[in-house]
């Protein structure tokens, strides 16, 4: 039986093949010195495929991937229907934080908010009884406050280091953020006799990190 595997290029593809490394699947070929977007792997009939990381969800509720690996955030932003989330991989930790210009007032009217993640920023405003305005990015979004596009932007932070660097703070914790395993509900059945044993194997491989 097949079994297709979905990541991203960068970090979450650069700490999820150890991980995958330890329940025996390798790959034959790098894909980041690649342009192909399907790669075979030492496991007969299990490929890894290469998505954008905000499209892994899509891929996996509606069946054209098995399993993926995608962030916390983006799990939350994009909504869980159609997948199961079975295995915190501890690995892409960040914080989803909302940052603003050092020492910024809040200003009079009604807040400005950039950021890519619109649907879970306009949730926690409104959690709050604060109604924004909100300003959809796709990246960069660190620029919005310094030209005056945005009053605070909502991102993930790590270091902190690329706020620092263009003059914001972090303000406010949204949640902590790690990369998470999600499997789509139909095949978790179908293929239950592939996926059981692989889940199990990473979650070992996570459980011995601690
Ligand atoms: P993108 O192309 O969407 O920016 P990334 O590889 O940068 O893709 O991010 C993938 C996931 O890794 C994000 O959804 C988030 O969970 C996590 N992440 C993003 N930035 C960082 C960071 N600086 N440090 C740790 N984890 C991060
Ligand atoms: C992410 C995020 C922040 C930065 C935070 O960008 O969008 O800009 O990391 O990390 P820090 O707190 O350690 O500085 P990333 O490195 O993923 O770049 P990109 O998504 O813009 O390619
Ligand atoms: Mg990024």
């Amino acid at each position: 039986m097949s079994l297709t595997i979905a990541l991203s290029k960068g970090r979450i593809l650069k700490d999820t093949l150890p991980l995958l490394a330890e329940a025996g699947i390798e790959l034959l070929e790098d894909p980041e010195k690649s342009r192909k977007l399907i790669f075979p792997t030492t496991q007969a009939g299990v490929n890894i495929i290469i998505l954008r990381a905000t499209d892994v969800p899509t891929f996996v509720q509606n069946g054209a991937a098995d399993i993926g690996v995608a962030g916390k955030d983006v799990l939350v932003e994009h909504g869980a229907d159609g997948l199961f989330e079975l295995v915190d991989l501890r690995i892409a930790q960040c914080r989803l934080m909302t940052a603003a210009a050092v020492n910024a007032p809040a200003p009079a009217g009604r807040l400005r908010v950039a950021t890519k993640f619109i649907h879970t920023a306009k949730r926690w405003y409104a959690e709050r009884g604060e109604q924004v305005e909100l300003i959809k990015l796709y990246g960069s979004m660190e620029l919005a406050p310094v030209m005056g596009l945005a009053d605070v932007i909502v991102d993930v932070v790590d270091t902190g280091k690329t706020l620092k660097e263009n003059g914001l703070e972090p303000r406010e914790l949204i949640m902590h953020v790690s990369s998470r395993l999600v499997v789509n509900k139909l095949a978790m059945k179908m293929k239950q006799t592939q996926i059981a044993p692989l889940v199990a194997k990473l979650q070992s491989a996570v459980d011995a990190r601690e």
